[in-house]
């Protein structure tokens, strides 16, 4: 018995080949027939086909079956490539075998459903064209990220995802009962990260993380996944540049990839190829505030944290992201320095993304000074003996070290121009939503 070769609906478009036999298989994305004639496109993986199947080309039992199949059956398919310059792709398959591996239900999901309904159907919603794309496009980030730091020295350190302390503010903490203790999901790898750059100076990682955020937005998930970096000897502008530099690779990497998904998701690729060789302009809190007041009559406070409606301004401002440095220190968390030079500000920054996606980025110095950091704590509330291992980091060959988190999911959100967050994550999780 001969093995069958099966052929990836991409291959079949791009090789151009006509007058050939070839397998497909994959699963029925429209049908329609008349008479003696199914019109079945059929998706894979790679993108979909116009099988043409006749009666008579085949027999008739398996006529029967491609007439019976609905949308969202498995089919295997065995036909002779023709140019069709009317079907998708500008070629078609005609049918001599049919094999329906599995008769679909009747699908759930309809055109112009509501965007609760089709979270309802998620493991279903997947599958669709758009899901795949922005799918695609997220591994393609993913695997940017790896690339980019492990092509510069960075080794992969892993932080346990149950942690004792909070990190960003105990408000959005998850607590989970831990045997006869309790203990919480990480809100950063961060704290432990810290402890990790001592051994291996420059490290990164990307995994889950944990925010009980309270309050629904199209930017925030209860669960998303953080790309960290974390390095000894680095101060607030070597990481601001890497941060940067990091942008810009992983916009490229999608660019060369995902070309066909970002057309599928009516993406402006022009816009991002601009952006993907821009200067990401750097200013400080101070400065963006001048900027919102000046330019956009607005009349922000000193001391207040940049709200939705100023990020978006900003980014307006820029059309590119843009570094906001020196946010006043009253309003950050407890491990972030204050700025000799202006103490009411700390050595700090944010990366906020342009077309309203906010901020993709936060990142710091790290303070050295136990006295302020402690301070800061008790002022929080925290039980400062759950940070004394945190503190001998201090205690023990400290050194200037600096960070960031990008937000894997906004960044998905802004490359692919969805309107959504919880799109750039297969199975999201709101403060509304742990199901499927
Ligand atoms: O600014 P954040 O809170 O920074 C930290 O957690 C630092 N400890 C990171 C570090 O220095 N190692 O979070 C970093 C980024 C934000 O800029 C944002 O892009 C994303 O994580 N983020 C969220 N994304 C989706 N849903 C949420 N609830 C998010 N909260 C933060
Ligand atoms: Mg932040």
């Amino acid at each position: 018995m001969t093995e069958i070769t099966w052929k990836k609906i991409e291959d079949v478009l791009t090789s151009k080949k006509s007058d050939v036999e070839e397998n497909i298989r994959g699963w029925i994305y429209r049908t329609r027939s008349s008479g003696n004639i199914v019109f079945m496109i059929v998706r894979d993986s790679s993108g979909i086909l116009q099988a043409t199947i006749k009666k008579g080309n085949l027999p008739d039992s398996q006529f029967e079956d491609a007439k019976n199949a609905l949308i969202e059956s498995s089919v295997e398919l065995t036909g002779i490539i023709r140019e069709d310059k009317r079907a998708p792709g500008g070629f078609e398959l005609q049918v001599i075998n049919l094999n329906v591996v599995n008769f679909a239900d009747v699908f759930p999901i309809v055109k112009d459903q509501s965007q609760e309904f089709l979270l309802d159907q998620r493991h279903l919603w997947i599958r669709s064209r758009k899901m795949t794309s922005i799918l695609k496009i997220r591994s393609t980030v993913v695997g940017a990220i790896h690339k980019f730091f492990r092509d510069r020295g960075f080794f992969e350190f892993d932080a346990p995802v149950l942690q004792p302390n909070q990190c960003e503010g105990g408000s959005t903490l998850f607590e989970v009962k831990y045997y006869k203790n309790k203990t919480f999901l990480s809100q950063s790898w961060q704290l432990y990260a810290e402890a990790g750059i001592f051994s291996m100076e420059k490290i990164y990682n990307m995994g889950p993380t944990f925010r009980a955020e309270k309050s629904k937005t199209s930017r925030h998930l209860s669960e998303f996944w953080m790309a960290e970096m974390e390095a000894a000897w680095m101060d607030l502008y070597d990481v601001i540049e890497i941060g940067k530099s990091e942008i810009k690779f992983i916009l490229k990497q999608v660019l060369e990839n995902n070309k066909n998904e970002l057309e599928t998701l009516e993406q402006d690729i022009n816009k991002l190829k601009i952006i993907a060789e821009s200067d990401f302009p750097t200013i400080t809190y101070t400065e963006a505030l001048k900027i919102l007041n000046d330019q956009d009559n607005m009349n922000i406070e000193w001391g207040k944290d940049l709200r939705t409606l100023e990020e978006n301004k900003l980014a307006d401002h820029f059309q590119t992201p843009v570094v906001v440095t020196h946010y006043p220190v009253e309003i950050m968390a407890f491990y972030k320095p204050r700025d000799k030079k202006n103490p009411d500000t700390a050595l700090c920054f944010d990366m906020i993304a342009p077309d309203g996606y906010g901020e993709i980025i936060g990142g710091s110095e790290r303070s050295l000074d136990i006295e302020d950091m402690v301070d800061r704590l008790k002022k929080m509330g925290e039980e400062i003996d759950n940070y004394k291992w945190y503190f001998d980091l201090r205690k023990y060959g400290s050194v200037p070290h600096s960070g960031y988190g990008v937000g894997v999911e906004r960044v998905v959100a802004w490359i692919c121009g969805i309107d959504n967050i919880k799109d750039a994550i297969p199975f999201p999780r709101t403060l509304l939503r742990f199901r499927p």
